[in-house]
């Protein structure tokens, strides 16, 4: 409900920003991950090649598994889900899945997604399960469910509306400070929303490349 809230006020603070920073490049240089430049105009007809590329570079592939078999979410080869649901489910967080705005993938990039995962056969091989250390949690839970998604993309790699944190070039205690330097009108940012312990696990996920099966 907060988050519907917040809505019109992202949209301004996006505009804001994307007035100041014009110039700036929307994704992170970084070599970890280099969110592709969406596109605008959808393609004329569904194109499921275009749909396992998109499926690829954005992760997908991760967490559903190659071939949309499923592993850390479930089985998206031949889903029955219908295209409306489908969509939904891309643009929401249900963690550990990032919510992917339109900036990230337009509808026509999700439909192209769509028609390839219906063009695969279900299947009932399952991709094992992540294996994580001892006392770790899957960072991009703590991501999230942390709500950092919703301004920062996905995987962190930057938005329109906030600055990649991949592979941050602050030190920890800077990364901190930065992060509560304005908690009322980023509520996200304070320590009710997330503890200094979990920020602290969450800078070094970022650090260490923000791996979509990393632990933190
Ligand atoms: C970090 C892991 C992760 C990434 C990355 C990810 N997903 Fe998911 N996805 C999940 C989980 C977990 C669920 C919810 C549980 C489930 O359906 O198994 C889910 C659910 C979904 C659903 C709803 C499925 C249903 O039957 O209700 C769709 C559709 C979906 N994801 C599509 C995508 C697409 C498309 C991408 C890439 C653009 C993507 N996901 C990236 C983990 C991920
Ligand atoms: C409502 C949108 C929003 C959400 C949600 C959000 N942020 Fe931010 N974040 C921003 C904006 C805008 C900035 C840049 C302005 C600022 O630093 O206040 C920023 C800046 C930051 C910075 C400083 C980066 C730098 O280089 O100075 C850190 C660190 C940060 N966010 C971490 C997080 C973490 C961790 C979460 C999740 C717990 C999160 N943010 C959730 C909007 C958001």
């Amino acid at each position: 409900m907060r988050r519907l809230l917040w809505i019109p006020l992202l949209l301004l603070l996006g505009t804001a920003l994307a007035a100041c920073e014009d110039d700036q490049p929307r994704t992170s240089p970084d070599s970890a991950y280099q969110a592709p430049e969406p596109t605008t105009v959808p393609a004329a007809a569904p194109a499921p090649d275009r749909g396992q590329t998109l499926y690829n570079t954005w992760r997908c592939a991760g967490c559903h598994g190659e071939q949309a078999q499923g592993q850390v979410g479930g089985a998206l080869a031949g889903t029955t889900l219908p295209f409306e649901q489908f969509v939904q489910a891309v643009r929401q967080t249900r963690p550990p899945k990032p919510a992917f705005s339109t900036a990230e993938l337009t509808d026509g990039d999700v439909r192209d997604i769509y028609a390839w995962v219906t063009s695969l056969p279900a299947s009932a091989e399952v991709a094992a399960a992540v294996q994580l250390g001892p006392g770790e949690v899957l960072g991009m839970s703590v991501w999230t469910q942390s709500g950092c998604d919703a301004c920062h993309g996905a995987f962190a790699q930057g938005s329109p509306y906030a600055p990649a944190l991949v592979e941050t070039d602050l030190s920890l205690d800077d990364f901190l400070a930065a992060l509560r330097r304005d908690v009322t009108t980023i509520p996200e940012h304070g320590p009710d929303a997330i503890s200094d312990e979990w920020a602290a696990r969450l800078y070094r996920w970022l650090v260490a490349g923000a791996s979509i099966t990393g632990g933190c």
